[in-house]
């Protein structure tokens, strides 16, 4: 499981790659938005808190092939190493994801919805497809169903796509994705901290202290 954090907030970031097995940082137009600055540093400046070596998402903004091609140039250009455009689905995107592919610059296909938009797009060449889990629940669409069924599909003709599932409101939905093979997702801070945390965790936590502390007081085992 990959786990990718969906934000442009740069002390999330930090926190996130300091704390967490991260593999890299989403983003799309609104979240960028939210940041609300200048755009070349945000994402600049993103790419230099989690390296080259960390995947980086960024969307396009444009809605021609031709043209989406062009920024995808210009943004691998600028921000390097592990860098995916984001691709909306639909016949220009899949265009352009198929010459992207010749060109050697990694495409993440976004928006999606459904198994058959899934297979296309890995078809068409991209790295990651991203279904939008929440918003599916939000309708009852069932967002870890289909989740299960691309990752089945993907298996099933051997397709080099990973699914990259997405937009998450909560742990759970996060944990059904992994039960069913999905190979990465991407989440806020807020999400991930709920991945780790229980209650239980806190409490046995406090009782190794109690019971430490009541033999031993202050000292922990640097200081035998
Ligand atoms: C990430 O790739 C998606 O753009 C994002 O997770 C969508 O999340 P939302 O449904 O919370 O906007």
């Amino acid at each position: 499981m990959l786990y990718i954090l969906d934000t442009a907030d740069l002390e999330a970031i930090k926190h996130c790659n300091e704390f967490y097995p991260l593999a890299g940082v989403t983003t799309n137009p609104s979240i960028i938005s939210k940041a609300n600055t200048d755009f070349w540093k945000l994402v600049k400046e993103i790419r230099n808190i989690i390296g080259e070596d960390k995947m980086l998402h960024v969307q396009t903004t444009q809605k021609t092939a031709e043209k989406i091609v062009e920024e995808a140039k210009l943004l691998k250009k600028e921000l390097k190493g592990d860098f995916y455009v984001k691709i909306p689905i639909n016949e220009e995107g899949l265009k352009a994801t198929m010459e992207l592919k010749k060109l050697g610059i990694g495409v993440t296909m976004t928006a999606i919805f459904t198994p058959t938009q899934a297979l296309i797009a890995a078809k068409a060449g991209a790295s990651f497809v991203a279904p939008y889990v929440n918003r599916l629940d939000n309708i009852i669409g069932d967002g870890t169903e289909v989740v299960a069924q691309i990752v089945e599909q993907f298996d099933l003709y051997g397709m080099d796509c990973k699914v990259l599932a997405a937009s998450f409101k909560n742990a759970e939905q996060v944990h059904k994705c992994s039960m069913v093979g999905c190979q990465s997702v991407t989440v806020t801070a807020d999400i991930l901290k709920n991945v780790i945390s229980h209650p239980m965790t806190d409490a046995a936590i406090a009782g190794f202290d109690k019971d430490w502390k009541s033999v031993y007081g202050d000292k922990t085992i640097l200081d035998f």
